[in-house]
């Protein structure tokens, strides 16, 4: 088979913001219309019990993070769309990718150090609050990424060492029992903007600074007027590009509108009027999809029927496959 396999996952812990939008689903949408590439994209709700135990949140995130995808365009007949949970498969292969890790590998996966970190800082025992779930995350990542053979991985920065572990953990299962994992590679978009939240730090739930992709036009337009600006007053020039406004300009608009709006800057355009503008940009490109998006929360069954349909063609891969793995291990009929 010639395609390019693309796999990326999200986890079901928050609700979708502009940033993902602008990095991640809005990119995998298009990508998926390539011809050449067939797409893997899933809901990773067994990371989400991870990091919270909130059980309706998970659930309702589930939901939101779903109907996002198919309210930005996704076409399910062209793409595997699933949700981790309903593929068996990917818990088994996990385990096996367990007993084929390094615990000296995963010592050094950075959402570990991080928590062991904290605790060592407060002088907490280094192992408080640290389930096994969060040590072994990146093995859980290696089973999403290997069950598919994917060649390619769409992910923030952040996750690049995960896919590291990831190749590493398949190199070792090809050694020992020649399955013939791929090895998956990172792709970090370079032209694909990290957009700024509110504060013009990165948006991210964990900064509290993000704008929900799909809040109603009101609260889009509020939240915009609460983007950091300096104190600069109308008719004084302004840099945009210490600007978080032009920023999020930039990912929405084309190249006309991001010139001129580069010019408007310069003279000196009010906080006000750029704002008032950048809402109309996004609200112009969202007003479609959010009105799908409003439609497919309050009809979870038909996002619920997607799933299943997605998870069904993703078993006829992994239910073979993993059959193919565990024989190779030895674990086979006796007869
Ligand atoms: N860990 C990823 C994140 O937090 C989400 C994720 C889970 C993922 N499994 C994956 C991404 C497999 C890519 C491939 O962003």
């Amino acid at each position: 088979m010639s395609t390019i396999r693309t796999l990326t996952g999200i986890t079901t812990s928050g609700t979708p913001h502009l940033g993902n939008y602008v990095g991640a689903i809005k990119p995998a949408v298009q990508g998926s219309l390539n011809p050449a590439v067939s797409a893997y994209y899933f809901m990773a709700d067994y990371h989400a019990i991870i990091k919270t135990r909130d059980a309706d949140r998970v659930h309702q995130s589930s939901l939101e993070v779903a109907a996002t995808w198919l309210a930005c365009g996704l076409n399910t007949d062209r793409v595997t769309f699933y949700r981790q949970s309903d593929i068996p498969e990917i818990m088994e292969l996990c385990w096996v990718l367990n007993c084929m890790t390094a615990k000296g590998l995963m010592n050094r996966a950075h959402a570990y150090k991080a928590a062991v970190d904290a605790n060592v800082a407060e002088g907490n025992d280094a192992d408080q609050a640290v389930t096994m779930g969060l040590f072994s995350y990146p093995v859980l990542m290696a089973a999403d990424i290997l069950m598919f053979n994917a060649h390619k991985v769409p992910v923030g920065r952040d996750q690049v060492q995960h896919l590291e572990m990831a190749r590493d953990i398949a190199d070792r299962m090809n050694h020992h029992y020649k399955v013939g994992f791929t090895l998956p590679e990172a792709v970090v978009g370079d032209n694909v903007a990290v957009l700024q939240g509110l504060d013009g730090r990165k948006m991210s739930k964990s900064y509290d600074n993000t704008i929900p992709l799909f809040e109603t036009e009101k609260r889009l337009r509020k939240s915009i007027n609460k983007i950091k600006t300096n104190l600069l007053e109308p008719g004084e020039p302004k840099n945009p590009d210490d600007s978080t406004v032009f920023q999020i300009w930039q990912a929405f608009a084309d190249d006309s509108q991001i010139a001129s709006m580069r010019q408007e800057f310069e003279n000196g355009i009010a906080w006000g009027e750029a704002k008032k503008r950048l809402f109309e940009l996004v609200n112009e490109e969202l007003k479609g999809p959010r009105a799908r998006y409003e439609e497919l929360m309050k009809d979870p069954g038909f996002v619920e029927a997607e799933l299943i349909k997605g998870a069904r063609k993703a078993r006829e891969e992994t239910t073979p496959f993993m059959d193919r793995v565990r024989k190779a291990m030895g674990i086979r009929p006796l007869a």
